[in-house]
């Protein structure tokens, strides 16, 4: 992972607070990491967490300005390797599904270069997980090539219900975004 520029976008649900390891854990392996938090995210977790954490201003207002006159969603999009969402919403999936780009997180995504890849770890739950609009959203982002889903779990969720929908290990999910951005590497 080493010099690897990772946009981790962070949705709102429980496992939020798995964005924290995750961060941590690519910054050890040597990444650069940069995290962009949904208002519901914020619910969930602070953003001041993942400032520390990643060393990086932490973004969730499209209107938010970093540098004076540079547009913040295209500079993030152009910066990153790969984008990582985790956890992912039914929401944000949903969204980017549809071409919806109404919050800074949604717009990265839309202004992405196509030779970047872009991870989703989904959690939610199960409901929700084999709604057939869930479901039909997945496939059509898996067909375009650039989005990846790494499946989630089956377990005890954190409503209370069993079934799938349990966020994926956090093994799991460093090993799909090392596997995608090499794939990235290789191909320049
Ligand atoms: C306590 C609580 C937990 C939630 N957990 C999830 C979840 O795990 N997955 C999910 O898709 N939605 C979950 N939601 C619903 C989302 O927060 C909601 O759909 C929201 O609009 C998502 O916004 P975002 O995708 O912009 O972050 C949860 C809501 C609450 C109140």
């Amino acid at each position: 992972m080493q010099g690897k520029r990772i946009l981790l976008g962070i949705t709102g649900g429980i496992a939020a607070y798995r964005a924290c390891e995750l961060s941590r854990d690519f910054i050890k392996q040597g990444a650069e990491v940069r995290a962009v938090m949904t208002k519901n995210a914020c619910k969930f977790i602070a953003p001041l967490t993942l400032e520390v954490l990643t060393n990086h201003k932490v973004h969730t207002d499209i209107f938010d300005e970093e540098v004076p006159g540079e547009v913040l969603h295209i500079e993030i999009a152009k910066w990153a390797d790969i984008a990582l969402i985790a956890p992912a919403t039914a929401n944000i999936i949903g969204k980017i599904a549809c071409g919806i780009a109404d919050d800074l997180l949604s717009t990265i995504v839309m202004a992405l270069p196509q030779k970047t890849p872009v991870a989703f770890a989904p959690a939610m739950n199960v409901e929700m997980w084999n709604n057939p609009i869930v479901q039909k959203n997945i496939s059509f982002l898996e067909s375009l090539g650039t989005y990846h889903f790494i499946q989630p779990q089956e377990g005890l969720l954190a409503c209370g219900d069993v079934g799938k929908g349990k966020i994926a290990d956090n093994e799991m999910i460093i090993a799909a975004v090392k596997t995608l951005a090499n794939a990235v590497s290789d191909k320049l």
